[in-house]
């Protein structure tokens, strides 16, 4: 038995469809009467976890540690936790038996929180890893608390593609589009509630499919066309996206949407053909790269965005060279590497040719050399412009307020302006990560 949590924190590891849960159950929770509080004042502690490599699974076991720690420490009683998130669903009884932890609730059922958490402090084992597509959507409060200017909306969710090294089909289950209306409301839910800005949210996003209040097939792009109407809402931008699922109605969308970011997050992962078959990933290099011609046809100041995975079993080094030849032939704005890493249960994990650490080291330095090269370049090359920028928060020195810029850079700029203000801007020097704006005291100003 424990004492029925008055507070309550929630924190958030890993991709961006981890933050939107994550401000879903801080949503639910608060619902039922709970304050939002630290993580190390609170009474219930939610941690939702990400499991897509070993490293961050791993760390939800340190973190456990260190509560019971720190709260012996202090003297408090050890809080409630609660383990939701990818490695709740993946490990489910076992985090119960390593780490004695009172909740474990999985991604597709976390609007069970408030139950799980009753029959926790009743002394129950609470245990909830069920995937009922789309049953948490409509169990969740529809009216969304004080939003971001720029706030996230999960559309799709699950992954049909099997790539050979990753959870997540295991762990989100299967491909599942969010209703047309549902998403409309939830969108203009966020506008009423302060957001400037939407990101829609997939792990397949551009998969999604559905049917507007007609009843006429749509996919993402004629969702997007819909959400551009929406009054008030300055900007739509959407991730993560599957080559395979860029269609050319979503590609149309980025030539006639002007609300639609210049901006695309599309993994390719690697370079060379042998490996995208080893991958399973359903698509050649060549096809990647006529795709991002077609993009950037469609908008040519578009800014591409990826995600590489070096030293997969068997990767050789001509083979990792053609991932390095295929960065140069793009020239990423930004993107994420990664070095491979096994998953319990996945084909490649048994796979043979495991690449050494060392070589995956090597390779990921020379791979980020590069990126960081071609984000440094696509940053010099916007310094001059000038561009509409949202601001979303105050920076660390006085009077100066951090933004995005179409392309998702963050910018710098000072200003008397405020969060959720949309400014024009002149970009005038770009560092590694972030640009310098100056404000053209023009644009719109939220009243
Ligand atoms: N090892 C390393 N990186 C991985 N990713 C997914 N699974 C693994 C893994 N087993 C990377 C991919 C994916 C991103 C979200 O994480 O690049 O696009
Ligand atoms: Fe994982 Fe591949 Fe699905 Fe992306 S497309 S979530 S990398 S299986």
């Amino acid at each position: 038995m424990k004492p029925t949590p008055k507070t309550f924190a929630v924190k958030s590891f890993g991709c961006q469809m981890n933050v939107y849960d994550g401000e879903r159950m801080a949503e639910l929770m608060a619902a039922q009467g709970l304050s939002p509080v630290e993580a190390g004042e609170a009474d219930l502690v939610v941690l939702n976890t990400c499991h897509i490599r070993e490293k961050a699974t791993e760390k939800v076991y340190s973190d456990i540690g260190r509560l019971r720690k720190d709260a012996r420490v202090t003297g408090r009683e050890a809080p409630m936790i609660a383990v939701a998130g990818c490695v709740a669903q993946a490990e489910g009884a076992e985090i119960v038996a390593r780490a004695k932890v009172d909740v474990v609730v999985g991604p597709q059922s976390y609007h069970r929180l408030p139950v799980l958490v009753a029959d926790a402090a009743a002394g129950h084992p609470a245990l909830d890893t069920e995937l009922p597509a789309l049953a948490k959507f409509g169990a969740l409060p529809a009216r969304r608390r004080r939003a971001n200017p720029s706030a996230f909306l999960t559309v799709q969710e699950g992954c049909d593609k099997f790539c050979t090294y990753c959870v997540v089909p295991y762990t989100r289950g299967a491909e599942i589009s969010r209703p047309w209306t549902a998403i409309v409301d939830e969108a203009r839910a966020l506008v009423d509630a302060g957001a400037k800005e939407i990101t829609l949210l997939g792990q397949n996003v551009n998969a999604w499919a559905g049917e507007d209040e007609t009843g006429r097939p749509q996919g993402l792009g004629g969702l997007i066309r819909a959400l551009d109407r929406l009054p008030g809402l300055a900007r739509i931008r959407y991730t993560t996206s599957h080559p395979n699922d860029m269609t050319q109605e979503l590609i149309e969308a980025h030539r006639d949407v002007e609300s639609l970011m210049p901006f695309l997050h599309l993994p390719v992962q690697a370079g060379s053909d042998r490996v995208l078959r080893a991958m399973n990933r359903h698509h050649t290099r060549d096809g990647y790269l006529r795709l991002i011609d077609r993009v950037r046809a469609a908008r040519p100041d578009i800014a591409l965005s990826g995600d590489f995975i070096v030293g997969f079993p068997g990767e050789t080094e001509a083979e990792f060279a053609e991932t390095l030849g295929l960065i140069d032939r793009v020239g990423y704005a930004q993107a994420f590497s990664f070095k491979y890493s096994p998953r319990p249960g996945t084909p490649a994990a048994d796979m043979a040719g495991q690449v050494s650490p060392e070589v995956m080291d090597e390779r990921l330095q020379r791979l980020q050399a590069g990126l960081n090269r071609d984000q440094h370049a696509f940053n010099a090359a916007t310094v001059g412009r000038t561009c509409r920028v949202l601001v979303e928060r105050a920076g660390k020195l006085p009077g100066q307020m951090l933004g995005k810029s179409p392309w998702l850079q963050s910018v710098h700029l000072l200003t008397d302006a405020g969060a959720g203000d949309l400014l024009d801007v002149t970009l005038v020097s770009a560092g590694p990560n972030s640009m310098a704006g100056l404000d053209l005291g023009e644009g719109r100003r939220a009243a």
